[in-house]
């Protein structure tokens, strides 16, 4: 049923990355919500996560979970820290006490990282109720009974560009990749960037967004209008909060703010990745990094912003999804 194939020579060199393999799923009712059209279902993982994948394919999902998923960098942390909230009927104490990842812990997380211990997907199968989760996983391998609960799944896509050039610093200062922008867009470009490829993550989602479980929105929104965005998220959760209530909360989620706030900026992540990895350490990097719409202008060369726009143009000719930026 799982397919692990080799994902052949690659320029990017971190932790991990010696272990890729496309891990693939074939099984009807997964290729069933899978791409109109594409039943490509493959995704970069490491070997590792060979030991989980059954477990989390078969694992009990509640109607009360929520599901924060995404392809990397595109403003999960943000998207955990508002469901969160939004659902803990503003608990700001406990936001502030307990930090983030141990609130939405990452299913997969000792399956894709070898600088996590064995169990993570223990860790969220055996969590306390209402549970919230965090994965990166695709369509095609999150767990069967999402698809018949009624667990409500947030989905959040970005802008390839900056997601990109996001994922260039992430792998820098956390995984250990020391090479150029240029090899490791290239190496995106060609699917063989850990959770890629990249359209077929989104698109896969963008294909379910109708039911009535799953609500997906776009970073580019979230940096528009974050107060409509947190509407629709109270209403989809079932909650009623005032206007005050939703202001404070963007508030408490700006960036400056999130940044501040040692449980959302991933310090202790950070600072064990630092030892263990030996990434670019030049005291310059936090999680929350620039945060906004369109920082590639700065940072990617005109050759490669033209390249990403061609390939998206032809990645999505056959459906009606679309970026902002
Ligand atoms: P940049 O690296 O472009 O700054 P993820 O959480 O999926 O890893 O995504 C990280 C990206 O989301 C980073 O993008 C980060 O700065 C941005 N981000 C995190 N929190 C944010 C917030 N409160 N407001 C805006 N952007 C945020």
């Amino acid at each position: 049923m799982f397919e692990f194939t080799s994902i052949g020579p690659t320029k990017v060199d971190c932790d991990g990355c010696h272990d890729f393999v496309y891990v693939s799923y074939n099984k009807t009712d997964a290729s069933q919500l899978d791409m109109e059209g594409n039943n490509n279902n493959r995704i970069v993982l490491i070997e590792k996560y060979a030991k989980i994948a059954q477990k989390i394919k078969d694992m009990e999902v509640y109607d009360d979970d929520i599901w924060v998923v995404s392809f990397p960098k595109s403003g999960t942390t943000w998207t955990m820290e508002m469901t969160w909230l939004l659902n803990n009927d503003l608990n700001y104490k406990m936001a502030r006490d307990v930090e983030l990842s141990h609130r939405v812990p990452m299913l997969e997380i000792s399956g894709v990282l070898n600088l996590f211990p064995e169990g993570s997907a223990d860790t969220v199968i055996n969590m306390r109720r209402p549970r919230h989760i965090k994965t990166h996983l695709n369509v095609a391998l999150l767990p069967d009974k999402l698809w018949t609960s009624k667990a409500k799944v947030f989905y959040v896509a970005r802008n390839p560009k900056d997601c990109i050039v996001s994922y260039f610093h992430h792998s820098r200062h956390i995984t250990g990749y020391h090479g150029s922008m240029d090899d490791f867009v290239e190496t995106f470009l060609q699917d063989k960037v850990l959770y890629t490829p990249y359209f077929e993550h989104i698109q896969a989602f963008w294909n379910l967004r109708h039911k009535p479980n799953i609500m997906m929105f776009m970073y580019e929104d979230m940096q528009a209008d974050l107060l409509s965005i947190l509407r629709k998220i109270s209403e989809f959760l079932g909650k009623n909060y005032t206007d005050k209530q939703l202001i404070e909360l963007k508030e408490h989620l700006s960036a400056d703010k999130m940044r501040k706030n040692p449980s959302c900026n991933n310090d202790v992540f950070l600072s064990e990745a630092q030892k263990r990895n030996n990434p670019v350490n030049d005291g310059t990097y936090t999680f929350i990094r620039k945060a906004k719409v369109g920082g590639y202008k700065e940072e990617l060369s005109q050759h490669f912003i033209e390249r990403i726009d061609k390939w998206t143009e032809e990645s999505l000719k056959f459906t009606d999804f679309r970026f902002k930026c």
